[in-house]
């Protein structure tokens, strides 16, 4: 129960921070609250916490025209984090040729769409970004390797 509760919370949370009122179904899965069991509530505020905060810094760089240098942002083409489809990753993209993780993805967008420096994988941008474009993009099935844009 506390653990439905913990993650109850961060979706409240998030839905209030971002202006949405929906939870998604995928939080009431039995494996996150299988997993979650283990969880210190301390260790769930943490997470909720930090989850939260990268969230909002990925909002903030997706709207920033600064990011690249055409004046450009995330925004522009996918509003609110449209066809961003992080569902599907990882998988092949034929301008690396091989199969990239949803980050290495971003940065391509960077780099092409944006102009901008790549960024670091893993890092503190990438990482935003890819948090935001998840949280926008909650409940939908993960279709693992679907091709699109
Ligand atoms: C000028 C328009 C433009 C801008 C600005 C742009 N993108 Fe894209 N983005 C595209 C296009 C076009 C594609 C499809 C390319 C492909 O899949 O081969 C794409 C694809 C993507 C995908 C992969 C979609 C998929 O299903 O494979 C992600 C993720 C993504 N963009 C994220 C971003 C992020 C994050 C930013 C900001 C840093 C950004 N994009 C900025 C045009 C843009």
């Amino acid at each position: 129960m506390k653990n439905g509760m913990g993650k109850m919370l961060l979706w409240t949370a998030l839905a209030a921070a971002l202006g949405t009122t929906s939870a998604p179904q995928a939080a009431e899965s039995p494996s996150v609250h299988a997993q979650s069991r283990k969880m210190s509530p301390e260790l769930i505020k943490k997470t909720q916490e930090e989850s939260l905060k990268a969230i909002k810094r990925g909002e903030q760089l997706w709207l920033d025209r600064k990011l690249g240098s055409n004046g450009l942002n995330c925004n522009v083409c996918h509003p609110d984090a449209a066809a961003t489809h992080p569902e599907t990753y990882p998988k092949f993209k034929q301008q690396f040729g091989r199969v990239v993780t949803v980050q290495e993805f971003i940065n391509w967008c960077i780099y092409v769409a944006l102009r901008g420096p790549r960024q670091e994988i893993g890092g503190e941008m990438l990482t935003a970004l890819e948090s935001y474009q998840a949280y926008k993009n909650r409940g939908n099935a993960l279709e693992i390797g679907f091709p699109g844009p």
